[in-house]
């Protein structure tokens, strides 16, 4: 079963369970790390936003102009933010380390 890590507000690492084909933010509730998801992974919101660490943010497929747009919106925007609910657990991201935006 592929890891992925989660690094909440406070700095707590947290190493969870990751299916392949589910998105972070299935997995961010599954195991209840505090990632909103108000509009379930419709686009629609940017309240599953999450900051990918350095090496991982380039593994990623790009965020279509959809997710970009709504990355726009997202409160405390990185240069390695995406939105959870947009990128789906593969066997490459085995291991996959995104951070919980500073302050929500
Ligand atoms: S849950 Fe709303 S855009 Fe991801």
């Amino acid at each position: 079963m592929p890891k992925m890590v989660f690094i909440e507000t406070d700095g707590t690492r947290r190493e969870v369970d990751a299916p392949l084909g589910l998105s972070i933010l299935e997995i961010a509730r599954r195991h209840d790390i505090d990632l909103e998801g108000a509009c379930e992974g419709s686009l629609a919101c940017s309240t599953c936003h999450v900051v990918i660490t350095p090496e991982w943010y380039d593994l990623l497929p790009d965020a279509d102009e959809d997710e970009e747009d709504m990355l726009d919106l997202a409160f405390g925007l990185t240069k390695t933010s995406r939105l959870g609910c947009q990128i789906r657990m593969s066997e490459e991201l085995d291991g996959l380390t995104v951070k919980l935006p500073g302050s929500r």
